[in-house]
């Protein structure tokens, strides 16, 4: 065997391997480029057979009749760009006329086996223009986040789409979120998620946690007020709500109402205000929510309506106060009690991890997208993370969110202790930490008292 044959071999092996174990690497070391190239040189024959294809016009007939030249053949929509990325192909395409984005979508399935992609999905850039993204393998199996995503306050990359894409969650955009899932769905792991990903912004955060705190007092450091029962919840819940009546005279007293005020700078909300007077925004997470509808005694009734009342008033005049819920549960209905449906209503993020029964799903898509309802029943129940989410196209998708270890947020959240916000009208809720051992003073110095 002559030494080229061995390293054929060796490419030839290593490739089988990577595809086998590690297909993101393997993508990025051949299937990128072998993808690519079967695409452009199958593409005319593929759309032929797809039936994505428009017969001559006429002035092109009467052109080749006039030059004697042979019929011209149908077209298929031009190749405008045709991009890798980690996970896949990225084709953008102007269609001919006649043809429609629709077309396309239809032949999403018949275009993924023609071009031995794992996914294929379209969607209209403008008129004329579709983008056709394709995935090389299960991006969902393992999620890893691409090393670039968008930067820019309150918008959290925090899972990946089936089709590749990152899945935002912004806040400015969908103020109020909830999460739904059957126990083990991943609910928990998703809110880690979205800890890690706020812990080095702007932003303080406000936690819920009715299972005696254990998902979110580790990250404790990083918590502007934490409560882990109904009764501190409560006192939480009517601080914010009267931190949010300040946060609300604060923008009346900034707002000029003369004449001369360019309409720009009229300040409605907190992101209008100057950068030096805006409050900063807070994030409530609450978990298990449903720990905060029970009651079983006339008295816990009351705390539980007082709770309900002052998460319904978060969720109408939070976002201008710069106050932004995200709920999760394992169902969330009208068997909770009045106020519940009223509540949800105000909740635009929908997202639902696997769920039991049709009437959870119902819960968080039952009124938007029903067809996402049957497909947060099929979730397997050996892939826990996996979930569906109403995007902001006004359609869904399937999302994982990456497999976050509670030491991985703990360490993030310690690293970004110092952004912590103190926040004097949740002062009694902030969580009782010890020093990190770095800012422990010397034993020969007289050591402060750690709160
Ligand atoms: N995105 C993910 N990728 C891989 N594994 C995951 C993911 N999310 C969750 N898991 C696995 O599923 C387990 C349960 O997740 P999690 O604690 O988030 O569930 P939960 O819905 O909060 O459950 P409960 O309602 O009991 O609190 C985790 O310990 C983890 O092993
Ligand atoms: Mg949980």
């Amino acid at each position: 065997m002559t030494a080229l044959t061995v390293a054929l071999v060796l490419v030839v092996a290593a490739a089988v391997i990577l595809r086998w174990r590690r297909p993101a690497w393997y993508w990025m070391a051949f299937g990128a480029a072998y993808a690519t190239l079967r695409v452009l040189v199958r593409y005319a024959s593929v759309m032929d057979a797809c039936g994505l294809t428009v017969p001559p016009s006429r002035w092109r007939l009467a052109f080749a009749r006039i030059a004697n030249r042979p019929v011209p053949e149908s077209r298929a929509p031009r190749i405008l760009r045709v991009h890798p990325t980690c996970t896949g192909l990225l084709l953008r395409l102007k269609l001919r006329p006649g043809q429609d984005a629709f077309d396309i979508s239809a032949a999403s399935d018949r275009l993924r086996h023609s071009f031995a992609m794992y996914g294929v999905t379209s969607r209209e850039l403008r008129s004329g223009v579709v983008e056709v993204r394709m995935t090389g393998y299960d991006v969902l199996k393992r999620v890893r986040m691409p090393v670039k995503t968008d930067k820019a306050p309150m918008r959290v990359p925090v899972a990946l789409r089936e089709d590749g894409a990152v899945h935002y969650r912004d806040y400015r955009a969908v103020p109020h979120g909830l999460t739904l899932g059957a126990t083990e769905s991943g609910k928990s792991v998703y809110q880690r998620n979205l800890v890690a990903g706020l812990a080095p912004m702007d932003v303080a955060l406000v936690g819920i946690d009715c299972k005696q705190g254990v998902e979110l007092f580790p990250l404790a450091r990083r918590f502007s007020a934490l409560a882990d029962t109904p009764d501190t919840a409560l006192d939480l819940l009517e601080a914010l709500v009267s931190h949010m009546a300040d946060v609300y005279q604060l923008i009346r007293a900034e707002q000029r109402m003369t004449v001369n005020v360019p309409d720009a700078e009229i300040a409605a909300d907190i992101w209008d205000l100057p950068e030096h007077l805006r409050p900063v925004p807070i994030v409530v997470l609450v978990d298990e929510v449903a720990e905060l509808a029970l009651f079983a005694s006339k008295d816990e009734e009351k705390r539980r309506d007082r709770i309900i009342t002052a998460l319904v008033r978060l969720a109408q005049l939070g976002r201008a106060a710069g106050i932004y819920l995200e709920i999760c549960g394992q169902r969330f209905g009208s068997e909770l009690g009045k106020g519940i449906t009223m509540l949800r209503a105000q909740l635009t993020g929908r997202t639902a991890h696997r769920v039991n029964d049709e009437s959870s799903a119902n819960m968080a898509f039952g009124d938007i997208f029903p067809d996402a309802v049957l497909a947060a029943i099929q979730i397997p129940t050996d892939t826990p993370g996996i979930a569906v989410t109403g995007d902001s196209s006004g359609g869904w998708a399937r999302i994982r969110a990456p497999h976050t270890s509670l030491r991985q947020a703990v360490n993030l959240c310690n690293k970004h202790a110092d952004r912590t916000p103190e926040l004097p009208a949740l002062a009694p809720f902030r969580p009782a930490t010890a020093a990190l051992p770095s800012d422990r003073v010397p034993l020969s110095k007289t050591a402060p008292a750690t709160v």
